[in-house]
């Protein structure tokens, strides 16, 4: 069959990551996750000192760091200029500093153009995630889905993805909580390509889902598009 491309979108804590790993595995796709990139250029940003408030400074740095992303669902790779980001792109201070590095046009230009070119070299297809690729990044996408759930239940998620944090406490949870709606505040209010649900986007409500519930929704929606 030709090549399939799906775009996987959503707010933070919806289970964009695991679903799109998932999915791709099980179809022999390779597959992209686009929010790396931008946590890698922003982890770029804050090592060589520039400020990430200001946009004229972010723009005017957006093409230096080379980033390479390796598409294995099974072992994606990150490197900024040869080096692993893997790490580095997980911190807090990089979470923090995202969404102001995001939504300067200059990085999202070059990001987007390669986050096409990677597309268009996956010989059986890709699985891609991010905030705008069905709206702005791949409009052609064969499959678009739009995963939402409850802040409640995406703070839970995010608690128990992070080491040495306890997803029972409610002072914990309350605060994983309000800086999620934060960041997706600020990635839903930004002008260009902001987090949206493309018009011919599926969406799914993961809230009382499990994770193989979510993938086998998703590996039926391809197969019934191929
Ligand atoms: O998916 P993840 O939480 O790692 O994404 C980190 C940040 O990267 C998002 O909060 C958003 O600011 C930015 N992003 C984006 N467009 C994408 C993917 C991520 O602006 N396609």
């Amino acid at each position: 069959p030709a090549a399939v491309i799906v775009g996987i979108d959503g707010p933070s804590g919806t289970g964009k990551s695991s679903t799109s790993k998932a999915v791709a595995a099980k179809l022999g796709l390779r597959y992209l996750d686009t929010g790396a990139q931008y946590r890698a250029i922003t982890w770029w940003m804050l090592s060589n000192g520039i400020d990430v408030e200001d946009a004229a400074a972010v723009a005017a740095a957006a093409g230096k760091p080379e980033i390479v992303s390796g598409t294995d669902p099974s072992a994606p790779t990150i490197t900024v200029d040869g080096a692993d980001a893997a790490g580095p792109i997980r911190t807090q201070e990089v979470t923090s500093a995202v969404s102001a590095v995001s939504a300067v046009p200059e990085v999202r230009t070059r990001l987007t153009e390669l986050q096409r070119s990677i597309a268009a070299a996956a010989p059986q297809g890709i699985v891609v995630e991010g905030r705008d690729i069905g709206t702005t990044v791949l409009p052609d996408a064969d499959l678009k889905i739009f995963l939402t759930a409850s802040p409640e239940a995406r703070a839970a998620r995010r608690n128990g993805e992070l080491k040495g944090k306890n997803a029972q406490d409610p002072a914990d949870l309350a605060a994983t909580r309000a800086a999620l709606v934060k960041r997706d505040a600020a990635d839903s209010g930004r002008k260009t390509s902001p987090l949206a649900k493309a018009a011919d986007a599926v969406e799914v409500d993961t809230t009382d889902l499990t994770l193989e519930q979510v993938v086998e929704c998703v590996v039926t929606l391809v197969e019934s598009r191929r």
